[in-house]
């Protein structure tokens, strides 16, 4: 280890209610290297620069992948995550994909759990409406020039205090703007975390933003029909007959957060769930509310839609949080701050 961990106890003097979602530089993150096939041990530092190659495959052609994930404080003092094995599973599928070495979920969990321990002191404290945000990431590092795979790699996990993805605090009512531009082709890598999903949509989610509009909205980039996901979250519809619906694709993100939210509603709210393709102008009138949701995004309730040349409001209230919305939204995050009772398991405790 080259950084030396003081524990502190105190909490940073950080205006912790008026967070957004911006990085902040924390003391420690956590580093691994992969090189001759096998990762080394890891340790902290205390450096938020990475020295890479100019030649490293991740620069070139994107070959990284990242995960977000968060912490939170429960009133008792105890630091959760909110199902870290599945980030890690989806971390080692697009790792898979992109031909990179996988990160044995011990070294994930190690590396998660040492970033967030050394930076004790931003971690915001229950009650705050902050959380610290975890980002996970591997990258093909080492000289490489030709289109081929890195020989090397690094694990690294760092850590940021944040607020609400979205400008507004707490839960309140985003619009979305149906892209022109497509996110994923159908067999591309949609459905893997990886930065060159997000490379293709910044210009996506400034067009839409141009409009008004929070972020973009994709479909199916195959007909440009059926509902996909936005930029960087999973979206959720209750129809008006109480069905909780949510679009299968294989070029959308598998949300923890959606896949949550779906066990919630069937299991809290005895709500019949689908997930099925959903065809947004055919199926629009029969929408009484949407969301959209994610690890930075929680669950955003939608209040209108931008397509073909218009705005068209969601349900009955464009601007209201809707009721199953606002109950799921409830139950999630009671559950991830451990307010709630974790009857599935869900929440893993950091030892501190
Ligand atoms: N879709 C995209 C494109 C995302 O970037 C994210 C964020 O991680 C999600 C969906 C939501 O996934 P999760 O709930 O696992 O954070
Ligand atoms: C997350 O929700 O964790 C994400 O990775 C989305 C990102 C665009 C902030």
């Amino acid at each position: 280890m080259d950084a030396q961990v003081n524990m502190h106890t105190d909490k940073k003097a950080l205006d912790w209610a008026n967070l957004g979602f911006q990085y902040q530089r924390t003391d420690f993150r956590f580093t691994a290297n992969w090189e001759n096939g096998s990762w080394n041990e890891g340790r902290l530092t205390d450096s938020e620069c990475i020295v890479v190659h100019e030649g490293a495959p991740a620069l070139h052609y994107a070959q990284q992948c990242f995960e977000g994930m968060k912490a939170q404080t429960a009133a008792d003092g105890r630091v959760l995550l909110f199902r870290p094995e599945l980030n890690s599973e989806r971390m080692n599928l697009a790792a898979s994909r992109l031909l990179m070495p996988e990160v044995p979920q011990e070294l994930f969990f190690r590396g998660v759990e040492e970033a967030v321990r050394a930076n004790y002191s931003w971690i915001p404290p229950y009650g705050s409406g902050a959380s610290l945000y975890i980002r996970p990431m591997l990258i093909g590092v080492g000289e490489n020039l030709g289109l081929k795979p890195a020989q090397q790699f690094e694990f690294r996990v760092f850590v940021s205090p944040v607020g609400p993805y979205y400008k507004q605090a707490g839960l309140s009512v985003i619009s979305l703007a149906v892209s022109e531009v497509d996110r994923a082709a159908p067999n591309g890598t949609g459905s893997f975390k990886v930065g060159a999903n997000y490379a293709g949509g910044l210009l996506a989610t400034k067009l839409a933003q141009e409009l008004g509009a929070n972020e973009a909205l994709y479909l199916d980039s195959a007909e440009g029909r059926y509902i996909d996901e936005a930029g960087s979250a999973n979206i959720l519809i209750v129809s008006k007959e109480g069905v909780l619906l949510t679009p299968k694709s294989n070029a959308i993100l598998p949300s923890i957060t959606r896949r949550s939210i779906m066990i919630l509603a069937e299991d809290e709210l005895q709500m019949p769930t689908e997930e099925r393709a959903i065809d947004l102008r055919a199926e629009f009138p029969t929408f009484q509310e949407a969301a959209a949701c994610g690890t930075a995004a929680v669950l955003s309730p939608i209040g209108k839609i931008w397509f073909d040349g218009q705005w068209h409001d969601v349900g009955d209230a464009g601007s209201v949080v809707g009721p199953v919305m606002q109950k799921l939204y409830d139950l999630l995050i009671g559950i991830q701050k451990g307010e709630l009772q974790d009857n599935h398991g869900w929440l893993h405790a950091v030892s501190i």
